[in-house]
């Protein structure tokens, strides 16, 4: 094992309470001499088997136990500190942890963070025999595994209660293994360079107005987020908003179409190119360079001109052109015929049409309706959350990188 190997990574570990609990200060202590950045959560039991104080000293972070605690929620939202993690460890994972994860319950912080983290996760199941094999934790470990968690142990041996069998959370040493194993493993898109594309561009008017748009950034950081999960050394060029950077993604900040293109263009090579900007068609031909007054008596006249167009230069770069180049279109009314027509116009490979209609509260929402069109034609996806689209969008990605 190479000493700096975990070096910066982010450990969310996620204590339940489990006899084996006093294992996990070994496992944190052997984390933070790897270099890790490691947070903990403990669930509602833990702190029966260990102390929040002695977690914290270990960890050397505050230890979030409290689902409701104000200044955790100030400082670091359940939500956040289940993102951020390069991988999130449950250890011990007891049968009631389990069942939570498998039935989606987030009654504690442990739970809470559990369901809601988009990173992956590593089991290290710790109970008696009888409950490792009772058939509900069978069918839930079962289902646990089919939606990608991964599992360490548990071990044989003798346990806490006296009896002998399987049940017996593994060594911290075992645990650290598969803990690099995991933060090793290769995804889909492993040694590949994707940029993104997210948010809206400002185009000043003067030093205090802007021209801007209604985009929250939400559907970019998400394509970023799972082209980096899926293994891809990812860039998200941003426009101003306020998402804050998705884990294990170089954010560039920017804020007009002109420094998001300059961004980007200063980013390539890439295999793979992802324009879910809503960038400002227009900017203001001659800004002014003080606070435009409005006690002249007459209206400022705003001459616009046209942005460069980041989608269509990238599409038409002759020499480091990225491989698989997806547009966004955004429409109001004729929503496949004017897609269809812009991904011919901006020669991009693929584009993802969605309507933005005053009704589809698509712009800062939550959800999307989209459809592809690709080369192959059009096909309409359900409406599903941003995250989804992403999730989806990453995987015909990686479909058609895959060897044939
Ligand atoms: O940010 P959210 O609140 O999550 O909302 C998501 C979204 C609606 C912004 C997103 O799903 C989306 O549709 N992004 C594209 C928005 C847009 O500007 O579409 P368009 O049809 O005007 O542009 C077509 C394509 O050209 C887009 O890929 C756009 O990034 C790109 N473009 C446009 C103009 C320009 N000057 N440069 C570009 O690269």
């Amino acid at each position: 094992m190479e000493p700096t190997s975990l070096s910066g990574r982010k450990i969310l570990l996620v204590i339940s309470g489990g006899i084996a609990a006093y294992k996990s200060l070994t496992l944190i202590r052997e984390l933070k001499k790897l270099r890790c950045d490691v947070k903990c959560v403990l669930s509602g039991n833990a702190h029966h088997f260990v102390t929040p104080l002695s977690v914290a000293a270990i960890s050397e972070n505050r230890v979030y136990s409290d689902l409701f605690s104000l200044t955790d929620e100030h400082e670091m939202g359940h939500i956040r500190l289940s993102r951020e993690a390069d991988l999130v460890v449950v250890a011990p994972a007891t049968a009631d942890l389990i069942a939570k994860m498998a039935n989606g319950l987030a009654d504690d912080p442990a739970s809470t963070v559990l369901l809601a983290s988009t990173s992956r996760i590593l089991v290290a199941p710790a109970m008696n025999t009888a409950m490792w094999e009772n058939p509900a934790t069978v069918a839930n470990m079962d289902l646990l595994r089919s939606r990608g968690v991964l599992q360490v142990g548990p071990g044989e041996g003798e346990l806490a209660c006296g009896d002998v069998g399987p049940g017996r959370m593994v060594e911290p040493s075992e645990i650290l293994e598969a803990i690099i194993l995991a933060l090793k493993t290769r995804g889909a898109l492993d040694g590949m360079r994707a940029l993104v594309t997210a948010g809206p561009t400002y185009e000043p008017i003067d030093p205090v107005r802007f021209l801007g748009n209604r985009s929250s950034g939400k559907q970019g950081f998400a394509l970023a987020a799972e082209l980096a999960s899926e293994g891809a050394e990812t860039i998200l060029v941003s426009g101003p908003c306020a998402l804050p950077d998705p884990s294990g993604v170089d954010t560039v900040r920017v804020e007009t179409a002109e420094e998001m293109l300059a961004a980007v263009l200063q980013r390539l090579p890439a295999d793979i190119a992802v324009c879910a900007a809503a960038v400002a068609d227009w900017r203001i031909d001659s800004q002014e360079s003080t606070k435009i007054k409005k006690d002249t008596g007459q209206q400022p006249a705003l001459s616009l001109i046209e942005n460069p167009d980041i989608l269509a230069t990238l599409s038409a770069i002759s020499d480091s052109r990225p491989a698989l180049v997806v547009g966004f279109a955004a429409e109001t009314e004729r929503l496949l015929e004017n897609a269809t027509d812009k991904r011919r116009r901006k020669g991009c490979d693929w584009i993802v049409a969605n309507d933005v209609g005053p009704k589809s509260g698509v712009f800062g929402g939550d959800t999307n309706t989209v459809h592809l069109i690709t080369d192959k034609g059009s096909e309409a996806w359900p409406t599903m959350t941003k995250v989804e689209v992403a999730r989806s969008l990453v995987q015909r990605i990686a479909d058609h990188f895959a060897p044939q």
